[in-house]
């Protein structure tokens, strides 16, 4: 296969890339067992893409239960060097309102038991330098993307990275408010994390699906609301990965 553009992990209500050309599927080996569904590999608009359902095709995956390695390994496997991560979100400043797609720019973990990494068990122990958690290079390509397609995109922001798959308490977002996130969700790590230590570039668009738990607002969170706000923002997510692409 030629070189990758750009690989993308689809989240919660992003499970293909409808109008790829020369579709392709992967079943991938990696030593970390098997990623969460075939790899798909097609082109679109002139440009290599892979594409993996992060909760497989059919959302069977928690996601304590996905293979973050095996993800990010068969990506890398296959030659991506470049990974948009599509995260599904609650909001919890004022800024990220449902629907709002927002690009963020920091992030804090609160996940446990979680495979996270691919030092040790053997492999040589190196500690990456995460200051920055997401690629600053592919941030500023997504916010241009954003422009040029007429998106309005949030520009920054912390990514809560809870672990799931229950919604948090209002005390729990209360804590991550005072933390400094402004976002909740519940994949956003190891992802970003073994992305770095693969020295990939990784970059997030964190689709707001709802007010985290007592922000916004009283209104309990509800399934029809979720789902209602992930097909209004994720409509606009294939404008901005054509812009994306167009880009390279
Ligand atoms: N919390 C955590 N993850 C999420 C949420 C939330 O409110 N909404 C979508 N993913």
């Amino acid at each position: 296969m030629s070189a990758v553009d750009l690989a993308i992990i689809g989240g919660t209500g992003v499970y293909r890339l409808a109008r790829l050309q020369d579709v392709q599927r992967h079943l991938v080996e990696t030593p970390y067992g098997p990623p969460s569904d075939a790899v798909v590999s097609g082109v679109l608009h002139g440009r290599r893409v892979l594409f993996l359902a992060r909760h497989g095709e059919n959302h069977v995956l928690a996601p304590h239960e996905i293979n973050y390695r095996g993800n990010l390994w068969a990506l890398h496997s296959l030659g991506a060097r470049r990974v948009l991560a599509v995260n599904s979100v609650g909001g919890i400043g004022e800024r990220m309102p449902p629907q709002a797609l927002v690009v963020p720019d920091q992030l804090i973990d609160y996940t446990w038991g979680r495979a996270h990494t691919f030092a040790g068990g053997g492999n040589p122990v190196e500690h990456v330098d995460l200051s920055w958690p997401y690629d600053a290079g592919l941030r500023a390509a997504l916010l241009d993307a954003g422009r040029t397609a007429g998106l309005d995109l949030v520009d920054g922001g912390t990514y809560g990275a809870t672990q799931g798959p229950r919604l948090e308490t209002r005390a729990e977002i209360r804590r991550l408010a005072a933390d400094g996130c402004d976002l909740v969700g519940m994949t956003g790590m190891p992802e970003a994390a073994l992305a770095r230590e693969l020295g990939m570039a990784y970059a997030c668009v964190a689709v707001v699906a709802n007010w985290a738990a007592g922000c916004g607002g009283d209104a309990e969170i509800t399934m029809a609301d979720v789902l209602g706000n992930m097909e209004q923002a994720t409509a606009r997510l294939p404008a901005l990965i054509d812009a994306l692409l167009a880009s390279f």
